[in-house]
């Protein structure tokens, strides 16, 4: 296997957007569009990846500073084509040792195995390959020329015939170059065309007239699709989330009404987990099998432990962490805490900053109070406790193991293990007196009535 390195082109300005967030940090399943194609060239495994960006983009620049593995940046001064931009990346290339993919940074849904089909190619014969497609409506793309057979130029949309405008085969975005040969065509790059750019499409003339071998890969449309503006990004998404079910079914995983399901690109659902319908998965959720995550929950940064069963309607936010068996209700929240093998809660609560034992019961309405206005207190339940409904914990609070807090309680104070804690007032019966109240009630009632009329 041959070494490759990627150049993506990230310079564009991504005016149809309309956003001051720059285009390629839009995201496709809660992950930047660059980071998807930054990872489909990690996974095909690119010896070294480049980026070019835009001047003046300081959110791009952060963004690739604070990814884990370094990326060589290079900047495109002036925007001039794609031609030009893949030259503002001359020193990655230039001593020509490895063969190269040049990739559009808003085109996230590139995949490993499109470009091992390109180095495969590179591989063989070719000197350049030219990753095509048939788009149900190719307007905008460069039209693939084709002569016996044979790759003869890339014609851009707005420099195309009539005749050539009805070509179906077009420019999908990722081209590669076997070793030494992008410095050899770049240089020849003129921008004698209708946009007056430097276009990196017309190599495949250059590389043509040089006698050099072109060759087409003829690929999904889907991998193609590119995003100019908030429609095609709601496009890709929806493609994206296709394929994340797909995956998801495939690896033995029930969806109750799949379409409704939203997932985050690092999702992980065990096999024999079962989804409801209306379920939305934030970053950062794990699932291990034999859970079910009942209708019209949302999670994000949460543990589902071994059999746990989650909603109808359960909130899980950051740092929740279910075992095994557990199961937590409808209209309950849950952040920042951990709760142990076999605990419920099963209704109308809100945890936070916690930890629950195992065993434990959590009555109706429970709230843990773990905010006074300035900071955050934790609080913790020891194993097979039982806390009444309605009851406020208020944090910082240690309830010990076995422990029983009396219904409708207010608790501030820290309960040893095996107590009985009631945190009320205690209720006194006046015997007639509600009768009484009534009747007094009524009269006042009457009275006021009589004086409007
Ligand atoms: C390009 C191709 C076209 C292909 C289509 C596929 C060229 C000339 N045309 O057209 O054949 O069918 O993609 O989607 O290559 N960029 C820069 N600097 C620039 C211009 C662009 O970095 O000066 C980057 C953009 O950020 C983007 C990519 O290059 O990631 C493609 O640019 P874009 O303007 O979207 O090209 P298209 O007109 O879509
Ligand atoms: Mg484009």
């Amino acid at each position: 296997m041959s070494s490759v390195d990627i150049i993506v082109l990230a310079a564009g300005e991504g005016t149809r957007m309309k956003s001051a967030t720059p285009k390629v940090l839009h995201s496709v399943g809660g992950l930047p569009m660059l980071e998807h194609v930054l990872r489909a060239a990690q996974a095909f495994g690119a010896e070294r990846t480049a980026v070019v960006i835009g001047p003046n983009v300081p959110k791009v620049e952060s963004f690739l500073k604070q990814r884990p593995v370094p990326i060589d940046t290079f900047v495109q001064t002036e925007r001039l084509g794609t031609g030009h931009a893949t030259m503002a990346a001359a020193d990655f290339f230039a001593d020509g040792h490895n063969a190269n993919i040049v990739l559009f940074g808003d085109t996230p849904l590139i995949r490993p195995q499109t470009l091992e089909r390109i180095r495969s190619l590179l591989e063989a014969d070719a000197d350049l390959v030219v990753q095509g497609f048939e788009p149900e409506d190719p307007t905008g793309y460069g039209r693939l020329l084709v002569e016996d057979g044979q790759l003869t130029a890339i014609r851009e949309e707005k420099d195309a015939t009539d005749a050539e405008r009805k070509i179906g085969l077009c420019n999908a975005g990722a081209m590669g170059f076997g070793p030494g040969i992008l410095n050899k065509l770049l240089n020849s790059l003129t921008n004698k065309n209708a946009q007056g750019e430097y276009y990196l499409t017309d190599c495949v003339e250059l590389a043509c007239a040089q006698g050099l071998t072109v060759r087409v890969v003829k690929g999904d449309a889907a991998d193609a699709a590119g995003i100019n503006s908030r429609a095609q990004l709601a496009a890709v998404e929806a493609i994206f989330q296709q394929r994340m079910r797909q995956q998801a079914m495939a690896d033995g995983v029930t969806l109750m009404a799949p379409e409704t399901v939203h997932f985050c690109y690092d999702t992980k659902l065990d096999a024999d987990v079962t989804v409801e319908p209306n379920v939305v998965f934030g970053p950062k959720v794990s699932v291990r099998s034999g859970a079910v995550i009942r209708a019209f929950s949302h999670l994000e940064g949460a543990i589902i432990g071994e059999g746990a069963i989650i909603g109808p309607y359960a909130r899980l936010r950051p740092g929740t962490d279910l075992g095994a068996n557990t199961k937590v209700g409808n209209f309950v929240e849950i952040k920042g805490a951990t709760v142990e093998e076999g605990s419920k809660i099963n209704h109308l609560s809100y945890v936070g900053d916690a930890h629950i034992g195992a065993g434990v019961n959590i009555g109706a309405g429970t709230v843990t109070c773990n905010y006074d206005g300035f900071g955050k207190h934790r609080t913790t339940i020891g194993a097979h406790s039982f806390i009444g409904s309605g009851s406020l914990l208020v944090a910082p609070l240690d309830v010990g193991s076995n422990a029983y807090i009396a219904t409708g309680s207010v608790i501030t104070e820290n309960v040893p293990s095996d107590a009985l804690a009631f945190g009320r007032a205690r209720q006194t019966n006046k015997a007639g007196r509600g009768a009484e109240l009534k009747d007094r009630l009524r009269a006042a009632k009457q009275k006021a009535m009589e004086t409007k009329k």
